[in-house]
């Protein structure tokens, strides 16, 4: 380690103070749907459009979206908690059971009852420490009305979203 990076748990502690939105990412490889609950999400690009995610190399997901290069970003609505829980490693195996979802361009599982989703090709993967950054290439998008789900401070959060 650099002698000058912050320590691992300082730099947890601060990025609790980071609301966020969440997602599940799906992928799909030789027919096996999979999905992962992901916070480390971004916009790159409008022109094309393309987004970036960050994935834990160490996490099952990541072998599918490098081996197969497709995921859809599924953004959660406030009601879908459970889904987050769910894909953040409650359920290892058959983690699609008794969930309704449906494909878009890619194949990669677009579930149900979101705000929206991103359907993505990989573009790139840049290694980054512990996770791998993949800027996807946004082949097809849909939002839906609903409010999101939020999570700050190491908790599942509706935002509200009254406006300043
Ligand atoms: C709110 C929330 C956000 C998360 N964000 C990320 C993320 O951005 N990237 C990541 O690799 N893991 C993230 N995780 C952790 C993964 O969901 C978790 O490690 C998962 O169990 C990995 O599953 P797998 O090994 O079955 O693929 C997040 C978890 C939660 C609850």
């Amino acid at each position: 380690m650099n002698a000058h990076a912050a320590d691992p748990a300082a730099f947890r502690a601060v990025m609790r103070r980071h609301p966020s939105g969440v997602t599940v990412v799906t992928s799909l490889r030789e027919g096996e749907p999979r999905g992962i609950t992901l916070s480390a999400f971004a916009s790159v690009s409008t022109d094309p459009p393309m987004l970036l995610i960050c994935v834990n190399r160490e996490a099952r997901s990541y072998l599918y979206i490098s081996s197969s290069r497709i995921f859809c970003v599924n953004l959660l609505s406030v009601d879908q908690r459970e889904l987050a829980e769910r894909f953040s490693g409650r359920i290892k195996e058959r983690q699609f059971d008794d969930i309704a979802w449906s494909t878009d361009v890619t194949g990669a599982p677009v579930l149900d009852g979101t705000i929206g989703h991103f359907d993505c090709a990989v573009d790139a993967e840049h290694h980054a420490g512990s996770h791998s950054i993949f800027i996807g290439r946004v082949l097809a998008c849909t939002q839906r009305p609903g409010p999101p789900l939020g999570y700050y401070e190491g908790a599942f959060r509706d935002f509200g979203l009254e406006e300043l």
